[in-house]
This record gives structure tokens, sequence and C-alpha cells, in this order.
């Protein structure tokens, strides 16, 4: 295997990526060349990196002899010739296939017959970059996120042609960087970016349908542990920059209606509400405006009769019970119930399974799915469109008295913690099962690539891949679209289930 600590490396493409990733190979001992072909990208970028390094000898992070080791490592280049010695180059210029592959080709030329070369590309196939090159072996994706310095996680990404031990390389090279790298072969999206796109899709099919407004949405998913809401953080991306990743995804799997992107974000994109960037996008970033909120609501006194039970051992439920004992209310646990959720008096108050309440009973009451860590316990409810108006204030002021900040919704299947999640768990499934990563990769790049509360198979630990089954078959029957088919990995997962129960 190349040998790769603290050896010579190029960057080329001194923008964003490739500043980020000249900082923390210098960071880690390396000299580093850097090149970029447009005049003056070079010195903007060292100014910039200066300045931010004196900001972080400011706040005491680093001391100023860190920062001049940092900055004396990195040495810009005027020519590629240059750096004919690089052990590594590292590509992060525009994303554009033909520029990519006709830079690669000229390098080859320059460096040594052992000289890796990786691309930071976030959307092209590291085989088609590769096509064309003498040694197409040695080139693997190397997938850092933005900001460099801060994000975790890189994606080794190996190509049909990549030599393993150079993805062995990369990846051992990251870990002496202090980054958490995974595996992954190149298919669209690789791990991140694919597997992140129902939460996005999600939110923005509920908008469409008007189930719920995006200060719903948001606080809805917040409580179960994400730092952002989804369209908040679509926001924060930029709505442009999510449709044209959303849209390259639909493309690159040829046209696959699950991975279809919205109208609604192409009307924002159209219309240059691009979010914070451009002071608007679902939310408002004017000076003067207010940030929608939900006003919290008081519980009013429980009759004096109660029979309460708790049916199922969901995450959900365990709080429920915890509550209860809280507010010294006696309740029964049924653990043989055929269903999840909470009983209270006549009322079934059932976290939902995919079909909707209306299509279940007159009166049926229906939660949204949660996770630990609960936070903030906002949580999406509905009911039948036949229930009585005594129902639905009753079961309100039950889920308050538990805690919970009820956030009526449409009557529409899976209700929006629970599509979101179970969408992310069965795209998560369709990755390994296609051989694009492991279980363990997954986890840890929903964590440390996104900020995921927890990785999707951590979710589908606490859940059942039956229900979840159930939940999406529910969804493509009502939808009729390709977009709820449940992955071979997730069925077979959920047939399992069912013969072991
Ligand atoms: P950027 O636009 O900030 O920087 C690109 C730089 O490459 C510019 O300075 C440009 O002058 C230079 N350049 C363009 N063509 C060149 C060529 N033929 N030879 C030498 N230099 C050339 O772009 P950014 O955001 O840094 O992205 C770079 C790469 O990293 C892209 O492939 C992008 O998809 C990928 N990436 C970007 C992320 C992000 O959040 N911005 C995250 C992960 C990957």
């Amino acid at each position: 295997m190349t040998e790769l600590t603290q050896k010579k490396i190029l960057v080329i493409g001194a923008g964003i990526m490739g500043t980020g990733i000249a900082q923390v190979a210098a960071q880690s001992g390396h000299p580093v060349a850097l090149y970029d072909a447009k005049e003056g990208a070079n010195q903007k970028a060292i100014e910039g990196l200066k300045k931010s390094l004196e900001t972080l000898v400011s706040k005491g992070k680093i001391t100023s002899e860190a920062m001049n080791a940092t900055l004396e490592k990195i040495m810009p280049i005027e020519h590629l010739e240059d750096a004919k010695d690089a052990t590594l180059v590292i590509e992060a210029i525009v994303e554009k296939l033909e520029i990519k592959r006709a830079l690669f080709q000229e390098v080859e030329k320059i460096v040594g017959p052992e000289c890796i070369l990786a691309t930071n590309t976030s959307s092209i196939s590291v085989t088609a970059i590769a096509n064309g090159l003498q040694r197409p072996e040695r080139l693997v994706g190397m997938h850092f996120f933005n900001p460099v310095p801060v994000m975790k996680l890189v994606e080794v990404v190996s190509g049909l042609q990549t030599d393993i031990e150079v993805a062995h390389a990369i990846f051992a090279l990251a870990q002496t960087w202090s980054k958490v790298p995974v595996y992954t072969k190149s298919t669209p999206g690789f791990i991140v970016n694919r597997i992140a796109r129902p939460f996005y899709a999600e939110a923005l099919a509920i908008l469409q349908e008007q189930v719920a407004t995006p200060t719903e949405i948001d606080h809805c998913l917040k409580s179960v542990g994400f730092k952002m809401g989804p369209c908040e953080l679509m926001d924060l991306i930029g709505h442009d920059t999510n449709f044209a990743v959303t849209s390259s995804v639909y493309e690159a799997n040829f046209f696959d209606k699950r991975f279809t992107p919205s109208l609604i974000q192409k009307e924002l994109v159209d219309g240059g509400l691009l979010g914070r960037k451009s002071g608007r996008g679902f939310y408002d970033y004017s000076a003067q405006a207010e940030k929608p909120t939900i006003i919290a609501q008081e519980p009013k006194p429980l009759p004096s009769k109660l029979k309460i039970v708790l049916h199922g051992d969901q995450p959900l439920i365990t709080f429920f019970g915890e509550q209860l004992e809280s507010l010294h209310l006696k309740f029964e646990i049924d653990d043989e119930s055929d269903w999840s959720g909470i009983a209270y008096n006549q009322i079934e108050i059932r976290i939902t399974d995919g079909l909707m309440a209306t299509e279940m009973d007159h009166n049926a009451v229906l939660i949204d799915q949660s996770f630990a860590p609960f936070a903030g316990m906002h949580l999406a409810w509905t009911h039948s469109i036949t229930a009585t108006k005594e129902l639905m204030k009753s079961v309100e002021n039950f889920l308050i008295t538990l805690g919970i900040q009820p956030i009526k919704v449409i009557d529409s299947p899976g209700l929006i913690v629970a599509r979101t999640i179970a969408m992310l768990i069965n795209e998560a499934c369709d990755a390994v099962n296609q051989g694009v990563c492991t279980e363990d990769a997954v986890n840890q790049a929903m964590r440390l690539g996104v900020n995921y509360p927890q990785g999707p198979f951590e979710w589908l630990e606490q859940w059942s891949a039956a229900d979840i089954a159930f939940l999406l078959d529910s969804m493509d029957d009502f939808y009729r679209g390709e977009r709820y088919r449940v992955s071979p990995m997730l069925r077979r997962k959920s047939c399992e289930e069912l013969l072991n129960e």
C-alpha cells in the first residue's frame, strides 16, 4: 500500500473545498502545493485561510506558531509541473466531468507512476472520471464535507477500476487527519447525498399536499433530535443547490420516480427564493421578520374516572409510561396488543402504521412515530374526518397532559416523522442491498456527514422492519407511484421478522 503520511500533496482548485483540504493536509504535516487555473485565486485562498486561522488564534483554539507552521506548509504554484514530485493529487475544481477528465489526463503526464489521484467530486461518477486515464486504477474519490476543517466524514469512493489498495491508502490517510472515512462504491450521490434525499423529499411532499406548514414539519423533526428541520435546512443549503443535487441523483438513476424532484422547490428556485442567501425561502430572513413558532399549550384537568392502557413497546410508549408515572396516573400495559399507542377511556390513540385515520374508523385517532432523544416533543396527530369535536379536544388535552405539544395535521398516511424516517431507512437498506456500503458506514456517514441524531439502522433497531414495510406498502397503495417502493433488503428483513414471530 502506498504510504502517504506527511508526503507532498498537490491540491488542485483553490476554492472553498480545495482551501479547506489544503489547510487540513498542512495541519497534519504535509507539504502542500496549491494550484488554481484562475489568476489570483491562490492568493485569495491563502489570504482567506490566514484570516480564519488568525480568528482561531484570537479565540485561543490554536497557537500562532501552529498558524505559521500551517501557512508555511502551503506553497501556491503557477504550473502543475512545479508539483511533479507529489505523492497524492486531490482535485477540487469545477463540478464538470469533461473538465475533470481533461485535468487528470494532464496531471497523469506530469506526476510519477505511483502517485495517487483523488477527486473530491460530490456527484460525478468516479468510474467516468477515470475513463481515458492510462492507469485508471489509481483514481479514487475522496469526498470531503463542507467546511472541511470541521466536518469529520470522508467518503472514500471506489470506481469500477479503482485498485482496492489505493482506496485503503486514502482511508488510512483520512484517519491520520483525524477524519472518519467510510468506503463507498461510485453510485449517484454516494452515501450521504443519496440517503438524505427523502429527508427533503418527504417534507416537500407534505407541503405540496398542505398536510402541515414548514414550521410544523421542522418542529416535529427537531423533536426526534435533528438539529434543523428539513425546511430550515433547505433554506440554509440554498434551494438552487438542494434542487440541483436532487435533480442530479434523479437523472443519474435514469429518472427513477423515487427521486423525483419537487415542483414546490422548483417554484422557489425559479422565483429566486433561494433561502437564507437571498433573504427568503420557506422562511423570511429580512431584519424585521419574526420566525414563526408554535405556541405552547397548557393542560386542563382530566376526567376523574380514567382508564389508561399502553399498547406496544416502542420508544414513544416507554416515554408515555414514564410521564404517567411522574404524574402519578395509574395505567395498564398490554404488551400482547396488535397495535401500538395509548388507550384513554374509550379512545384508542394509535401510532400511525401508514393508513389514514379516515380509512380506519369514524373516530380513529393517529399520532406520529417518535424516537429518543425526545427534544421539545412536538408530535403530529390527526383524526378521521368524521371524528367529533369533543373527541378531538379530549385527545389534544390528554396529549398535552403527557408532556406533548400536539400538532394537528391533515389526515394523511405516515404523518411526518414516521414517513420521513421510514424512507431514510428504506433508502439506507437499498444502498446496502446494492453493495454501495455497509450498515455501519451508513450510520456513521449520516451522523457525521449531515449531523443526524442517529443512523438509519439505529432507528431500524428501535422500530420494526415489518412495521416499516407495512407503512411503506400502505403509502405505495395510497399514492400509486414508485416513491414508496420497498427495498428488497427491507422486505427480506420484514419477512424474517414475521417468520420468527
Ligand atoms: P469553488 O467554485 O469554490 O472552487 C473551485 C475552484 O476550482 C475555483 O477557484 C476555480 O478557479 C478552480 N478551477 C476550475 N477549473 C479549474 C481547472 N481546470 N484547473 C484548476 N482550477 C480550476 O468550488 P468548491 O465548492 O470548492 O467545489 C469544488 C469541488 O468540490 C466540486 O467538485 C464540488 O462538487 C466538490 N464539493 C463541494 C462541496 C461544497 O459544499 N462546496 C462539498 C463536497 C464536494
